[in-house]
């Protein structure tokens, strides 16, 4: 394998929404890489349907203050509320920006921003839903990918794409590089960098039913996670209670917004049972565990009783076509449902990761439960965890989560660059990787990658889904045990160096198998519910003992060790979730 060599002040990991706002705060300011496995507009930013959070009381009155309450009740009070209160300040900034950036948002009549409603998102403290969401119809996402890149592209951004980053390299205590393999012709490229931002995204291709793109496999924590970063609240992994069945694919909540409408068998509106005071727009975890307790009680839809259904035929199709074109549209290809006249099945789907690299409000990578920075490591964005979303992220603060703490990371990171030198890099830092691939290309045990692949999807969506207990996460940890011994004996087909697909997977699989193990150890050992993690025979929250951030950190020798953080609290104490 050929090895080209370069070096950067900095090296960002990633090109979504995270990734492309901290290259627009280090352009022009340091000698900066964005190095991304996808070509920057196909990130899975541009997957994002619903809308962007902000107070800015365009369209009734709002406050900042409400922001920040609604996420720290709905991330169930494992918020560290400092942290959330920077990002529901900063949100009002960061949209004014986009919209300066020239970003399309969706206009009241009188020309300013709209907002409509989100699950978990109310007027003063709990009353009523409350219009918050900016949107771009159900292509929010999308727009704020496009608009971030263009502003990448005239800033003169300098990216290396389709270059999958593999392994860090520390030098005496710090960041001394990165290790990429090119997917277009199979060489490697190792950068010598002061400083590396991962914004590498979720993981949730770790579960069969899932909303992520087969690109979201974790690579970023999980490269860290090997070299000896703790990964933080892994426990806690959102199931967005609209999928389309059996598929997951992401039917926006910006439906139930716009006034959809969820049904059990008998037509019933069950919310107003679990959530009756915003019904529909309770935050997502209690929809999801709702929608299960009905198919559990045998009052689901679809051909297994394993649905229920989301009803928009009540809705103007006016309004339908210009507030959800898109979703409507999937509902037309994936499932040939005319989705004006017809309801439509639907069932919980793994969206996104709360957990991930433990970071300060400043993007730096904190592995210690004192929140020693490891110096030149950030990260931003969805495989980071800062934690503002505690066990339970409310729909729309991830992209704003996106655009501010990729901002402060960006920022941060320029600032470090600018007061150290650049490492050595010994030579032979990509052995590792170049070790990884050869043994993967020669290996001759058979075992194959998709098979694997989906028997760990199948395990994870049965036993560490939207309901857990001992017996299935305990399950779930011996079954882990048979696929990693499987893992060492794939067998990748193709031997050859351009976009090798069956190579790339392989690599991928591997960190998804690290990374569900994180989860389910972490998982485990929570003796309680809390946000979306629900432990059948551990119903209540517990205060008392749980009130704490797991740090899950992998040992030399492949085992998995869990210390503790406090949650770092604030005004808001925790009090029972009602809605
Ligand atoms: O439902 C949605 O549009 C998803 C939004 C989000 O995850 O924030």
């Amino acid at each position: 394998m050929k090895v080209h060599r370069h070096s950067y002040d900095a090296v960002i990991v990633g090109a979504g929404g995270a990734g492309l706002r901290a290259a627009i705060e280090a352009a022009g300011k340091c000698r900066t890489a964005v190095v991304t496995k996808l070509y920057p507009t196909r990130s899975h930013t541009g997957a994002a349907q619903g809308g962007m959070c902000a107070a800015l009381a365009n369209v009734e009155e709002d406050s900042w203050e409400w922001h920040l309450f609604d996420t720290i009740k709905g991330g169930d009070y494992l918020v560290d509320q400092p942290a959330a209160e920077i990002m529901c300040r900063e949100a009002i900034d960061a949209v004014i920006e986009l919209e300066h950036f020239g970003l399309p948002f969706n206009r009241t009549p009188d020309g300013k921003i709209d907002q409509r409603r989100f699950g978990g998102h109310t007027r003063n403290h709990g009353e009523s839903p409350v219009r918050r969401a900016c949107y771009s119809a159900d292509r929010t996402g999308h727009m704020i990918l496009q608009t971030l890149f263009q502003q990448c592209v005239a800033r003169g951004v300098n990216f290396f794409n389709e270059l999958h980053v593999l392994d860090v390299a520390f030098v005496d205590g710090r960041v001394g590089g990165v290790v990429a393999y090119d997917l277009a012709t199979g060489d490697l490229h190792v950068f010598n960098t002061k400083a590396v931002l991962f914004a590498t995204g979720g993981y949730g291709k770790m579960f069969k039913v899932s909303s992520n793109a087969h690109t979201l496999t974790g690579d970023g924590p999980g490269l860290l996670y090997r070299r000896g970063i703790p990964l933080q609240d892994m426990e806690f992994f959102q199931f967005h209670p609209t999928g389309i069945y059996k598929l997951g694919i992401l039917l926006s909540e910006a439906a139930r917004g716009e006034g959809g409408i969820l049904r059990n068998q008998s037509g019933e509106r069950f919310m107003e049972r679990y959530a009756p005071t915003v019904k529909d727009l309770a935050p997502r975890d209690m929809v999801s565990r709702a929608i299960q307790s009905e198919v559990l009680d045998g009052r689901g839809v679809g051909e297994a009783g394993d649905a229920v259904h989301l009803d928009l035929t009540h809705l103007p199709p006016e309004q339908i076509d210009a507030k959800l074109p898109d979703i409507t549209e999937f509902v037309r290809t994936y499932l040939g449902i005319e989705p004006k006249t017809e309801p439509i099945p639907i069932q919980p789907t793994a969206h996104y990761a709360m957990g991930g690299i433990p970071t300060n409000v400043d993007g730096e990578v904190v592995v210690d439960p004192d929140g020693t920075a490891f110096p030149g490591l950030y990260a931003a964005g969805e495989c980071a965890c800062v934690s503002v979303h505690g066990s339970n992220r409310l729909g729309t603060n991830s992209l704003l989560d996106i655009v501010v703490f990729g901002k402060r990371g960006g920022r941060a990171m320029v600032d470090f660059v600018h007061s150290t030198d650049l490492p050595d890099l010994p030579g032979g830092v990509e052995a590792d990787v170049r070790s990884r691939i050869q043994s993967l290309v020669s290996g001759s045990g058979g075992e194959k990658v998709a098979r694997i692949r989906a028997d760990l999807q199948a395990a994870m969506t049965e036993k560490a889904f939207v309901y857990r207990s001992e017996e299935t996460l305990s399950s779930m940890l011996a079954t882990l045990g048979d696929l990693v011994s499987r893992y060492a004996e794939v067998t990748v087909d193709d031997k050859g160096p351009t976009f090798n697909y069956d190579l790339t997977e392989a690599l991928e699989l591997g960190y998804l198998l690290d990374l569900s193990e994180a989860l389910v150890v972490s998982a485990r050992a929570r003796t309680e519910s809390r946000g979306a993690q629900f432990r059948t025979d551990h119903p209540l929250r517990d205060d008392a003992n749980w009130m704490r951030h797991t740090l899950a950190t992998r040992n030399g020798d492949g085992t998995v060790e869990l210390s503790y953080k406090p949650v770092v609290t604030g005004d808001y104490l925790p009090m029972e979730r009602k809605y």
